[in-house]
């Protein structure tokens, strides 16, 4: 059973982030229900949460990281959130557990969209691209939510992706992402787009990568 501490996060709206009581070097997701859905079209995910109690959104969440994390070389694999599983909290829904993400002042890495510091070198975004171009675009995956939200500053060369979350509706039109090829191209704009969002080049275009 795992006791809630601090909240870290409820910016996403779907979900909290809190610290685990007792191991402040881990967090907990938690869907928050009754929030951002009430009076909109219910999602199906929170309609099944809220009438049979299952947690679909983060068991798709959980799902997803381990499709990914199949595929991520081990020199890549401190570029992602570790997540131990699926936990029951104490306030009686299960929760996604994971690793908190820390710098090495010791406190909750920032998301690049709340970044501070320095200005991030060259290298940051390098790895990043790194990730796009052996992890997702290799093995035509989709993260479903890159995003400056979604990535972490551990440090200022290294990213960490976390929120593998699917918290839209694949629609009709949408059918071709289970395409490799279209899946490909998707991924790739969201990554352009977080380039262009960060104030930095297109790294999708840079031919050979030499980040480390
Ligand atoms: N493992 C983690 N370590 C540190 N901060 C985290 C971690 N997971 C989430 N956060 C913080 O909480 C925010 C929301 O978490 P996220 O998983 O993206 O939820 P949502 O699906 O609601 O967007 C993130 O933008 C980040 O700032
Ligand atoms: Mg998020």
């Amino acid at each position: 059973m795992i006791e809630l501490g601090e909240l870290i996060s409820s910016v996403g709206g779907w979900s909290n982030i809190y610290v685990v009581k007792d191991a402040p070097n881990k967090c907990v997701k938690v869907l928050a229900p009754h929030r951002k859905y009430q009076g909109e079209k219910p999602d199906p995910n929170l309609v099944a949460k809220k009438k049979y109690g299952i947690d679909n959104m983060l068991e798709f969440e959980y799902a997803n990281y381990q499709k990914i994390m199949k595929c991520v070389p081990d020199n890549l694999k401190k570029n992602f959130v570790h997540i131990d599983g699926m936990q029951m909290t104490s306030i009686g829904v299960r929760g996604l557990v994971m690793e908190r993400v820390m710098t090495a002042e010791g406190t909750t890495a920032p998301s690049l969209d709340h970044y501070k510091g320095e200005p991030l070198p060259d290298a940051f975004f390098c790895k990043l691209e790194q990730i796009r171009r052996e992890v997702f675009h290799k093995h035509s995956l989709d993260h479903f939510g890159v995003a400056l939200r979604n990535v972490l500053v551990r440090d200022n060369r290294t990213p960490v992706l976390i929120d593998f979350q699917k918290n839209r509706r694949i629609y009709r039109s949408q059918i071709n992402l289970y395409i490799p090829y279209f899946t490909r191209q998707k991924v790739r704009r969201n990554f352009q787009r977080l380039y262009e969002e960060a104030h930095v080049q297109d790294w999708t275009t840079v031919k050979d990568l030499h980040c480390d």
